[in-house]
């Protein structure tokens, strides 16, 4: 059994996407949703799951006892979804191609700190980008930097608004994430 640790800091409706698709899945199992806010939506989406939500602060995830609780609860895998805290050295090498982050461009364009939600598609707009699109990668310690695992591409028309393409970049992400999360769970077997 694949123990599955999902991070968030929002909504989680990719969270929920994911969670929902693998629900018949008996080689994998998703002990619990972290949160780094109190308020977030995804803890509602968990409780609709049935799956326990923590919060946490980013002092415990910089000073270790995050991982050492993963560690201690045999997590094996973990995902980024929606999750906006840079993780820790430490847990990056703890976990070497067991962490996924997906972002709502097409990386290397748009990422970087502070590019997160609204922000990514407001420069997007702004720049009068003509396609966007969604990155799912492997995280090591700089931010939306790692091996990337596939992207998907959308148009971008000229009369959309960052919500419009917000709203087609979540229709990819609830497409391939959970694709690309099998392939990732795959690649650990051999
Ligand atoms: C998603 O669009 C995800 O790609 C993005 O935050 C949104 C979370 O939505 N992630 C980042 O910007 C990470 N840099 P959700 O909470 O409804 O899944």
């Amino acid at each position: 059994m694949i123990k599955i640790a999902i991070f968030a800091s929002g909504s989680g409706s990719n969270a929920e996407n994911i969670i929902t698709n693998f629900a018949n899945d008996k080689e994998v199992c998703f002990p619990y949703i972290l949160v780094n806010k109190q308020d977030a939506y995804v803890h509602e989406r968990a409780k609709k799951l049935g799956i326990p939500s923590q919060t946490f602060s980013k002092q415990q995830l910089e000073d270790g006892s995050i991982l050492k609780q993963l560690q201690n609860d045999g997590i094996d895998f973990i995902i980024l979804a929606g999750f906006l805290l840079k993780i820790p050295e430490a847990m990056v090498e703890a976990y070497p191609h067991r962490i996924v982050n997906i972002h709502p461009a097409l990386l290397p364009k748009y990422g970087g700190k502070g590019m997160y939600g609204h922000h990514v598609h407001e420069a997007v707009v702004a720049a009068k980008e003509t396609e966007s699109g969604i990155t799912i990668h492997y995280v090591d310690s700089h931010y939306d930097h790692g091996n990337t695992i596939c992207q998907a591409h959308c148009p971008v028309a000229p009369t959309d608004t960052p919500d419009d393409v917000a709203a087609n970049v979540h229709k990819l992400e609830y497409i391939y994430f959970p694709a690309a999360v099998r392939q990732a769970i795959a690649n650990l077997k051999k």
